[in-house]
């Protein structure tokens, strides 16, 4: 019994001095339901008509939930708990736990990926944030607070479009061109995201190729090349090809979920449930995959608030019910936007190639993964199982090419 114990305890010891902390289980649980919030936000926007690239960070936005549960009191805060499958739990473990997975998976130097998100919460000028609801939101969430005025709706925009700009050093230009309700809360999330692989693409075979929108219409981008050994799955039944790129120290890695041939994506988001992707990445074997990817920065930037209230928030985002009393001592405020904002930069950079493999049988004959049609991806967390990223690249920056057929 003690030398179990022992042996217990050795493994602790060696698990804590690799700098792998363990996850409490508030952090564990809330990883798990902002998963499940991924793929149901998913599932709502992509309803939408006219919306082509998709790309948002479930945990951001649970963390943003988190937030308006901070400032929420009655139903309007208990509304924000079932939206996050976490009626159970107590306010105190929600935040902690929140806190406690954004601050892990958000954590560049252990991850080695750019991941800046920035978070601001403005209020109309009449407003006068409590001083305990302001510590304890940058405390969990890392969230400032300002003040707008939008009797100059140029330049209530131009400030925000500026600040956004600035805290992703430039990668981020603009959260919104308009804003319909200007009388509310409104939540901006601001964020710029680069993988760096675990293994690079060849710097140099960067070349131009078409990429399909769609049957008519094709545009010019960059794409990257190499060859590795990747995990690999090829669903012959439904038609798509499943990838995973471990990104740098392979602590989390980027799924690719691409139809063989140009599509619209509806059929793909109709199979893709949470339980699907989990039986996807069960069969992807290591294999032999010739990749080519679009060499593109998305930026891409969300209006959240209908899709948070068809999703169970709708005390939060209505005037007339909301109750966020906690943000200011007073029934003064609802959720008039959310603006999540996030620009991605697919480049060749990473760690150095696993050169010995190179010449050897290993790579022989490899699978081909050609990305030049609308895929749909998401950046999975290895440690916490949360989905960091999930979106769709339908229709990447680049001029249209001119028919050749
Ligand atoms: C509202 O804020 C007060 C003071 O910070 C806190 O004690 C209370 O629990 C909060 N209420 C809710 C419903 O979160
Ligand atoms: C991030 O990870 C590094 C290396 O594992 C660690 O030393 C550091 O404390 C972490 N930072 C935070 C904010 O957790
Ligand atoms: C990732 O690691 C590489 C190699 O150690 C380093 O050059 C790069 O700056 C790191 N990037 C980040 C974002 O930590
Ligand atoms: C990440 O997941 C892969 C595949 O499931 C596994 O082989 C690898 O060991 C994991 N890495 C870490 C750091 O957990």
């Amino acid at each position: 019994m003690w030398l179990t114990n022992l042996v217990t305890l050795c493994l602790l010891v060696a698990a804590t001095t690799n700098g792998d902390k363990q996850l409490s289980d508030h952090a564990t649980s809330m990883a798990d339901n902002s998963a499940s919030l991924a793929f149901n936000l998913y599932h709502n926007m992509a309803k939408e008509k006219n919306l082509e690239n998709i790309l948002i960070s479930p945990v951001v936005v649970a963390s943003s939930l988190g937030l308006v549960a901070l400032g929420g009191k009655s139903s309007t805060a208990s509304q924000v708990k079932t939206v996050l499958s976490a009626d159970k739990v107590k306010d105190e473990h929600l935040h902690a736990g929140l806190a406690e997975l954004l601050t892990e998976v958000s954590n560049s130097t252990a991850r080695n990926v750019t991941w800046k998100i920035s978070n601001r919460l403005y209020g109309p000028s009449s407003v006068n944030f409590a001083d305990d609801f302001v510590k304890n939101s940058k405390k969990h969430y890392n969230y400032e607070h300002s003040k707008i005025n939008f009797r100059d709706k140029r330049s209530a925009l131009k400030s925000i479009n500026e600040w956004a700009s600035k805290t992703t050093d430039g990668r981020l230009p603009e959260v919104t061109k308009d804003v319909e309700k200007t009388d509310g809360a409104m939540i901006v999330n601001a964020m710029f995201f680069k993988p760096h692989w675990n293994e690079q693409f060849h710097h140099k075979m960067v070349d131009n190729r078409g990429f399909l929108v769609s049957r008519s219409y094709t545009v010019s981008v960059p794409m990257m090349h190499r060859t590795g050994i990747y995990g690999f799955f090829e669903d012959t039944k439904n038609s798509l090809y499943v990838l995973s790129i471990p990104l740098a120290h392979k602590m989390s890695s980027m799924i690719f979920i691409m139809p063989y041939h140009v599509e619209s994506l509806e059929r793909l988001e109709k199979l893709m449930t949470r339980a699907q992707l989990d039986t996807w990445l069960s069969k992807l074997e290591d294999k032999a995959v010739a990749i080519s990817l679009p060499k593109v920065s998305m930026e891409v930037s969300h209006n959240l608030q209908k899709h948070l209230g068809e999703l169970g928030l709708t005390e939060a985002v209505d005037k007339s019910k909301a109750d966020l009393s906690n943000m200011s001592g007073k029934k003064d405020l609802y959720l008039a936007n959310v603006f999540h904002a996030s620009a991605m930069e697919w480049d060749t950079e990473g760690n150095p190639m696993d050169t010995s493999i190179f010449g050897t049988d290993k790579l022989k004959n490899p699978k081909l993964f050609y990305a030049d049609h609308p895929f749909i991806f998401l950046v999975k967390d290895n440690k916490t199982n949360s989905i960091l990223f999930i979106g769709r690249l339908v229709r990447p920056k680049g001029d249209k090419m001119r028919d050749e057929l």
